[in-house]
């Protein structure tokens, strides 16, 4: 048995402790952590504690800054642009959803583009935040290229996530947060590690050919758009990829596409561009929630093609892992992480991340 159960409070002071070790301030290490106990409470194990140490490095080598707060520099009744001040992206996308919010519930809309930024996570915490206010959200970034366009052989895009959210009746919703290359670059590199070939249609070798040899996508080659291959439509991922470019490095002026830094390599400031829409459906036809309500039921009770494996839709995954969760009282760690955590604890001089004394099923 090598998974463990953690309390979603010890991991959230585990963060703020090993951010605040490093320089962040209290309240930017919060957000932080808010949002990366979210992704592995949602089960996108990827985007959460997982990767702490990257924000450590970033706050510990000053390639990000710690002091200030997000400056806005450009605005309009429905819109903003944002300087993040190269702050911890959570910092800039707390920052910009919540204005956006603002100037929906103000005019309707609120668009709000941000450059400066860092990495902030899972795409869907900040547009869920319209939720709260029964309202739609959507949060887009750039990020470092890893995704070889359809035709091409080099990485210029990265996996640039979508996050769509609409409410729907008694805190039901629609939550789609995706990434738009086929699949994450983290699923690769476990198959590498445990030597396993990878499905068609995930990643390409260096001559832009489609590989199922993940240490030829992870050297040289890289990820493909949702889709895969041009055949089986992953030019329309590739045009995902860079319509989420369009409203973030072009509205915003930070850096994009292949201009972006090297992903893990932290030798130059990130400076990336994000994009947070809030939308207020009470100006447009009444009844919003009553129709997400039904089209969400119409899908939900659909006969499944396979008996047992029920329709779901987008923001299900999601919740039934935060159900899981909640029965087992914590979040479920492999402890390899928790050990891998707990040798950042020592360097860092922070007590360990102490997980409860109950093992997990695999
Ligand atoms: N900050 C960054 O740089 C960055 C980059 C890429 C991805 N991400 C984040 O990584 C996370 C994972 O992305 P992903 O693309 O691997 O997610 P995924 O493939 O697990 O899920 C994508 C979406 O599909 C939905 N879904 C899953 N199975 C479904 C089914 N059977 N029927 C209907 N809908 C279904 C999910 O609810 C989700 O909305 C996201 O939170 C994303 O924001 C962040």
């Amino acid at each position: 048995m090598n998974r463990c159960l953690i309390l979603q409070s010890e991991v959230q002071s585990f963060i703020e402790r090993c951010m605040i070790a490093v320089g962040a301030k209290p309240a930017h290490a919060k957000s932080l952590a808010d949002v990366l106990v979210a992704g592995d409470y949602r089960g996108h194990y990827s985007h959460g504690l997982n990767r702490l140490d990257m924000y450590v490095k970033d706050i510990k080598t000053k390639i990000c800054a710690k002091d200030g707060e997000p400056v806005v520099i450009n605005e309009s009744v429905a819109t903003a642009l944002v300087d993040g001040c190269n702050l911890l992206g959570p910092v800039v996308g707390n920052f910009c959803m919540d204005l956006a919010m603002k100037k929906a519930k103000d005019v309707g809309i609120g668009w709000v583009v941000a450059r400066g930024s860092n990495h902030y996570g899972i795409a869907g915490y900040y547009s869920m935040q319209a939720l709260k206010q029964d309202m739609i959200g959507i949060c887009l970034t750039n990020t470092s290229p890893l995704v070889v366009p359809t035709r091409g052989k080099e990485c210029t895009l990265g996996t640039n996530p979508i996050s769509v959210a609409a409410p729907s009746k008694d805190g039901d919703s629609f939550v789609l947060d995706m990434a738009t290359s086929a699949v994450a670059l983290g699923k690769i590199e476990l198959h590498h590690r445990r030597g396993d070939e990878i499905p068609e249609g995930w990643g390409c070798d260096s001559q832009g050919k489609i590989s199922t040899d993940p240490s030829k996508v992870l050297t040289g080659g890289g990820l493909v758009p949702i889709g895969g291959c041009e055949a089986t439509g992953g030019y329309k991922g590739y045009g995902l990829g860079m319509m989420v470019e369009v409203f973030c490095g072009m509205l915003a002026g930070s850096q994009y596409s292949k201009h972006i830094r090297t992903w893990k390599v932290t030798d130059k400031v990130a400076n990336l561009g994000q994009c947070f829409v809030a939308i207020n459906p009470e100006n447009f036809a009444p009844g919003f929630t009553d129709r997400m309500d039904d089209m969400l039921s119409l899908h939900r009770n659909l006969e499944p093609a396979e008996p047992g494996v029920p329709v779901v839709t987008a923001g299900d995954p999601e919740r039934t892992n935060m159900k899981k969760c909640d029965e087992l009282g914590g979040i479920p760690y492999h402890i390899s992480v928790v050990n891998y955590m707990n040798n950042m604890a020592k360097d860092l001089g922070v007590n360990p991340l102490l997980p409860t004394e109950r093992k997990v099923e695999e």
